[in-house]
């Protein structure tokens, strides 16, 4: 099926309204921003939001915050969910989303929840300490996907989940004549996560592909 204006439209009308601060953030990251449709958006943004009250995490962390949307559904799930108390750390690259950001997270009733780390994910994750999080969103630079899987997989607790985007990177997955560095660092990203007997793995064909991996716990 395809992913039809029609079927938006349709989905849009038969899910949960976002709340009015995060409608407005979608419309300034558009607006504001030269590559606005990053942006997670209402319907994946509704997911995620559901994925956290239903997993409970108490700390996630997000790789690549762009304007905050997908870190704010987050912290609305676990607030949901009763832990008022959690935490989303996340990673921004660009230090010149910050302003923007810090505005966004202020404005929202769940900023309080979200830590802002301005650096590179590659570079800030060794300094973490392992199996401190129980939820990773993966949705920053897809050249390195592998790399940050297996930095991940260190940071995750037992039991814990990763979420990855765009994997089905716009189709490109099954163009073999598609080599440029972004595709083929998502090919390789999900070619490990399939072989790795360590995680229980799903993939989502909602937009640009959603992968759901399980850490499986230990015994
Ligand atoms: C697709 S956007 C994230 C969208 C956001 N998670 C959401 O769902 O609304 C990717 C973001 O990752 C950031 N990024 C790219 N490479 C990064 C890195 N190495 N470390 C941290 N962030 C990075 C980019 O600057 C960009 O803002």
């Amino acid at each position: 099926m395809e992913y039809t204006d029609e079927i938006y439209d349709y989905i849009e009308r038969h899910i949960d309204a976002v709340p009015a601060e995060l409608a407005r953030l979608e419309r300034q990251s558009y607006l504001r921003m030269v590559h606005g449709r990053m942006c997670s958006g209402h319907h994946q943004g509704r997911l995620l939001k559901m994925l956290v009250e239903m997993i409970r995490p108490k700390r996630i962390l997000e790789l690549g915050t762009f304007t905050g949307y997908a870190t704010l559904c987050m912290a609305e799930g676990m607030a949901a969910a009763g832990s008022a108390d959690g935490r989303v750390d996340t990673i921004e690259i660009f230090d010149e989303n910050e302003d923007f950001l810090r505005e966004a997270f202020a404005g929202s009733p769940y900023g309080g929840m979200v830590n802002l780390i301005i650096g590179d994910a590659l570079e800030v994750m060794p300094g973490m300490a392992p199996e401190c999080y129980d939820l990773i969103f993966i949705d920053a630079d897809k050249r390195v996907y592998p790399e940050y899987y297996a930095e991940c997989k260190r940071l995750l607790a037992p039991g814990g989940y990763m979420i990855a985007d765009n994997t089905l990177w716009d189709g490109h997955v099954v163009n073999p004549e598609r080599r440029d560095k972004q595709t083929m660092g998502v090919k390789r990203f999900n070619d490990i996560v399939a072989a790795d007997p360590e995680v229980e793995k799903v993939i989502i064909p909602l937009r640009d592909g959603l992968t759901l991996i399980r850490k499986r716990p230990t015994d």
